[in-house]
């Protein structure tokens, strides 16, 4: 074991710093419609798939390493997802990004995807099939069938990491589930953790920090509620670039608490590009904007903005509208198309019911209840959430039953309140990132990562390494 560590640990060290990696864009005809026979035949579609085959060492069996894309275009994943590159080469892996149905450019009825009936099949079930005859494909291509396949993923991506182990573990050996809150599907959590975890990471900063923001908020209320007035000060100070009315306000509320979310999420030790620039470390830095000021409603514009208007930011003004889309899930479903696909996941089969009270988190209060959303959802797509379905079909609590998962969490990420924190078995373990943020292990190595990431990688090499090693005795790289 300790020679094992030394051998990676020099490893790590010496592969070069792989950003802007390059990869083939692919298409793959996939199938529309795995489960039903007679509603679509053979219709197929084009899914998006990124591929990079210059470690493959075909002749050694070398494992295909395959995150299994989530939310967002897979280039997104792509850039943020370095750890994969980093350890190819040791591992003489061939590395492919799969991109989920209904996003990016993987539209299974091009503009009309989702109109109508077409977002029935926007399902967590279709897109697992899709993985697996995807990577089966991909086995054929470079005759490695014998190849193990390592999945990836983090955060609904983790999730599906885990669940392509659950469900085809004829063809995954083994998957990392990075800040994975596996227990979204189960009846065991508290939604109102969500938010007080956003909070904790403010206090952490500075005890006086998550105090002020819920100060803010307050004066930011009152404000709002005196009328017009108020309303047209907030517009001001928080560079709006129309007036607000009451709705408009209302929407705002949200838009700000949606830039907390991820401030807290990518609270990252070096600056980044996720979805917006961030400095390092942005929690801290907003935190400098809170204490020490008297114009509380300045600081909690000053981060609305860092967020918002990003670190090379060219925003003359903010849309309020534009930057922040509403829906099922409070915690933001994105912009775009990729929303609308969220939003219906959001009301189908991923429940995230979080609520606010301000005493125990520092937002303003929202009850956001079931009725609400399965009234929400009915209207919109005439969906009704199926929890009971999801729970049952994708295990909910009862991860256990699984083998060669690791889930790991990053501590500071909001979303650990949904992780699977504790080991469930020897072959299905958990790893926790005390000073991370969402996924951070994920990432590619950098000079200022913590000692506990670096630890966390080094456990998901060693433990990948004895999955392939299970399939295929492999060659030390
Ligand atoms: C990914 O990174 C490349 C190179 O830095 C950049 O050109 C591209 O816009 C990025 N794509 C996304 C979706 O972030
Ligand atoms: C918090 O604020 C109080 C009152 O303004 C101040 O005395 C105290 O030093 C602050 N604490 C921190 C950690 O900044
Ligand atoms: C409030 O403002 C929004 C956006 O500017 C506008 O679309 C909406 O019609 C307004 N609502 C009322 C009641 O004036
Ligand atoms: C956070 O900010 C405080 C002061 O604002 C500073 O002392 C501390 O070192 C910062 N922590 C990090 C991790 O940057
Ligand atoms: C966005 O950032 C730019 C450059 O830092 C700045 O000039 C501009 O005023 C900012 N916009 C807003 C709305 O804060
Ligand atoms: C765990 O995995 C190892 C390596 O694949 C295997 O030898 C062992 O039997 C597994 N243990 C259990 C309890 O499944």
């Amino acid at each position: 074991m300790m020679k094992l560590c030394q051998i990676l640990l020099v490893c790590l060290v010496y592969s070069s710093a792989l950003s802007d990696v390059p990869y083939k864009e692919l298409y793959f005809e996939q199938t529309v419609d795995h489960f039903n026979p007679l509603s679509y035949g053979e219709k197929k579609f084009k899914q998006r798939y990124l591929l990079q085959d210059q470690w493959f060492d075909v002749v050694d069996r070398g494992p295909i390493l395959f995150y299994t894309g989530n939310e967002l275009p897979i280039t997104t994943f792509w850039n943020n997802t370095g750890f994969m590159f980093d350890i190819a080469p040791q591992f003489g892996a061939l590395v492919v990004f799969a991109e989920h149905r209904f996003y990016g450019k993987s539209l299974p009825f091009g503009d009309d995807s989702f109109k109508g009936n077409n977002i029935g099949l926007l399902t967590i079930e279709q897109a697992l099939a899709d993985y697996s005859l995807l990577i089966n494909s991909i086995k054929q291509r470079y005759n490695a069938g014998k190849s193990a396949v390592i999945t990836f993923g983090g955060s609904y991506g983790g999730m599906l990491s885990a669940y392509m182990r659950f469900k085809y573990p004829n063809l995954v050996d083994g998957a990392i589930a990075a800040s994975a809150p596996m227990y979204l599907l189960s009846n065991v959590i508290d939604p109102s953790q969500f938010f007080v975890r956003v909070t904790a990471d403010f206090k952490q900063s500075n005890t006086n920090c998550s105090a002020n923001i819920r100060k803010a908020f307050n004066i930011m209320d009152g404000m709002a509620k005196s009328g017009d007035t108020g309303l047209n000060m907030l517009s001001e100070k928080f560079m709006l670039c129309s007036k607000l009315n009451e709705t408009g306000y209302n929407h705002m509320v949200r838009w700000i608490t949606n830039a907390f979310v991820s401030l807290a999420m990518f609270n990252y030790p070096y600056p980044t590009n996720f979805l917006s620039g961030l400095p390092a470390f942005p929690v801290n830095k907003s935190c400098g904007f809170m204490v020490n000021t008297d114009d509380l409603l300045k600081g909690l514009a000053q981060i609305t903005a860092m967020f918002y208007n990003g670190t090379n930011g060219k925003l003359p003004c903010f849309d309020i509208w534009e930057e922040y889309v509403e829906c099922a899930d409070p915690s933001g479903c994105g912009l775009g198309p990729d929303s609308i696909a969220w939003d219906i996941q959001a009301c189908s089969e991923i429940r995230m019911l979080f609520t606010t009270d301000g005493v125990q988190d520092m937002f303003l209060p929202i009850d956001y209840t079931a009725k609400m959303r399965n009234d929400y959802c009915k209207s919109k797509y005439g969906l009704v959430p199926r929890d009971k379905w999801a729970s049952l079909n994708l295990w909910g609590f009862d991860v256990s039953p699984g083998s060669n998962i690791l889930f790991s969490n990053g501590f500071k990420d909001p979303w650990a309140f949904a992780g699977v924190l504790h080991d469930l078995g020897p072959n299905l373990t958990s790893i926790i990132i005390h000073n991370g943020a969402h996924q951070l292990d994920l990432r590619g190595h950098n000079v200022n990562d913590p000692p506990d990431v670096i630890k966390a990688r080094n456990l998901e090499i060693s433990t990948i390494r004895q999955w392939i090693n299970a399939v295929f005795p492999i060659k030390l790289r």
